[in-house]
């Protein structure tokens, strides 16, 4: 038997609407969910945190709460970004110990944690500080196609994973590349030398995705995510509902409730319909797009190169920059294109082209990067380009979160004018200025009115 974890409301909303389902809807879906028989429903993290502040005007933490609250029987997992947790830094292990706990505490079962790079070194504290609070954790290694990232590659990378004491192992195939033919031999490679619960996740982005889960089930994959339709496909996972028809009767039979699906339906269809109304939801992004095979480029990052090239009036130049893309990350030593790798590959790319020289200009996290502030590359990067863009720099090869002082109790002093709980803090910790603003509405208060009654004390 196969197992399914429901991904609809972070990573299916979150691919094909920028994530802006709100807490209520969330709730309602997630209630219906708890009866149909997952293995897990992955309801946080990811982009849902910020954009819940950002956009929404709602508390992440309280999202969490609630979803708890209607969800009784099913696990509730979460995506987290190792040293980064669902930042855009690497935050000091004291902050990840806290952000695992509270995590915890208001109702997360599974972590998942993954590293852009897959540095094991930047997991370890996540995946200690899940294991201290009684949670779940899974590892996701980023899955990615260069001459290094072989099936020996991972097979290696994956006993790492079990030495560390994770729960679970999933390959996380953020593009949606992986064929079938390749999940067919990772999966039985993986199944024979490792003894973990194995789970796929990938994205129908290219429309190979079912095909894809089809070949892995049949190769002993234990869990796949998909995403309940309408909120399915196109750049989201593939559908629950044809996934677990096709296993029907069949010894993978996940063995959902159809009828408890056929309740939740309307509410998603609602919801799609809503977001393609409001303009939230660009229907395009259902469609089939096999250029990411050719490119092997996630949706995602396309879009945003394409809005850069808009910016500076230079569509013109969009095939060059696709082709400069593998270039760059070759010389980066083929970091997989994932948050906030494919951000910054991108960008470069874009640069490189526009400049009219390559690396004669260069971002901030590009320097950061070949300095090993993110962790250790993949593979070599290029000497000569590192020598040009960073000089005599140093260098540092020990894990990046070693340089950081303990930083959680300086935070809380830091936020002490706004922060009501630790889990404000930790909102604050990772999206300042995000985080103040909804805080600031929340308590109805500003910080001038903050400071004249701090002055009547
Ligand atoms: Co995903």
């Amino acid at each position: 038997m196969v197992r399914i974890v429901e991904t609809s409301v972070r990573d299916g909303q979150q691919s094909l609407f920028a994530t802006r389902m709100n807490t209520e809807e969330v709730v309602k879906l997630c209630k219906i969910f708890d009866d149909a028989g997952y293995h897990a429903i992955e309801m946080w993290g990811g982009a849902t945190f910020d954009s819940c502040m950002r956009f929404l005007n709602e508390d992440p933490w309280g999202r969490l709460r609630s979803v708890k609250a209607v969800c009784k029987k099913t696990k509730l997992q979460m995506l987290f970004r190792g040293q980064n947790i669902l930042g855009y830094r690497h935050y000091s292990d004291d902050v990840v110990d806290m952000f695992c706990k509270k995590s915890i505490e208001n109702g997360i079962d599974i972590i998942r944690v993954f590293d852009a790079l897959n540095d094991i070194r930047n997991l370890r504290q996540a995946v200690e500080s899940t294991k201290k609070y009684g949670g779940e954790c899974q590892i996701a290694l980023s899955y990615t196609t260069s001459p290094v990232h072989t099936i020996d590659y991972y097979v290696s990378l994956a006993k790492e994973v079990e030495k560390l004491g994770a729960d679970s192992l999933c390959i996380k195939d953020m593009a949606g590349v992986l064929l079938p033919e390749d999940a067919t031999k990772l999966i039985t490679a993986l199944k024979k030398e490792i003894k973990l619960p194995l789970e796929l996740h990938s994205h129908s982005t290219a429309g190979v995705c079912a095909m894809t889960y089809m070949a892995a089930i049949r190769a002993g994959v234990d869990i796949v995510d998909t995403s309940l339709s309408p909120l399915s496909d196109g750049t989201a996972q593939p559908s629950t509902q044809a996934l677990a028809n096709s296993l029907r009767g069949t010894e993978y039979d996940p063995k959902l409730d159809f009828e408890v699906l056929a309740k939740a339906e309307p509410l998603v269809t609602a919801i799609v319909d809503k977001y393609i109304a409001n303009g939230t939801l660009n229907p395009k992004s259902f469609e089939v797009n096999p250029n990411i095979l050719t490119y092997q480029v996630p949706g995602g990052m396309l879009s945003n190169m394409i809005s850069q090239l808009k910016e500076q009036g230079a569509m013109n130049r969009y095939e060059d920059v696709l082709r400069e893309i593998p270039k760059v990350r070759k010389d980066m030593g083929y970091p997989p294109l994932v948050t906030p790798m494919s951000q910054m590959v991108g960008t470069q790319a874009v640069l490189n082209i526009l400049s009219g020289e390559r690396y004669k200009v260069c971002a901030k996290e590009i320097k950061d990067y070949l300095c090993g502030k993110y962790g250790k590359a993949p593979a070599p990067v290029d000497e000569k380009i590192r020598k040009k863009i960073i000089g005599d720099e140093k260098i540092i090869d020990c894990r990046p979160a070693d340089l950081l002082e303990p930083e959680f109790e300086k935070l809380k002093e830091q936020y002490a004018d706004i922060a009501r709980s630790d889990e404000d803090v930790l909102s604050l910790a990772l999206f300042e200025n995000v985080a103040r603003e909804f805080l600031k509405k929340r308590y109805g208060r500003n910080e001038d009115k903050a400071d004249e009654f701090e002055m009547f004390i």
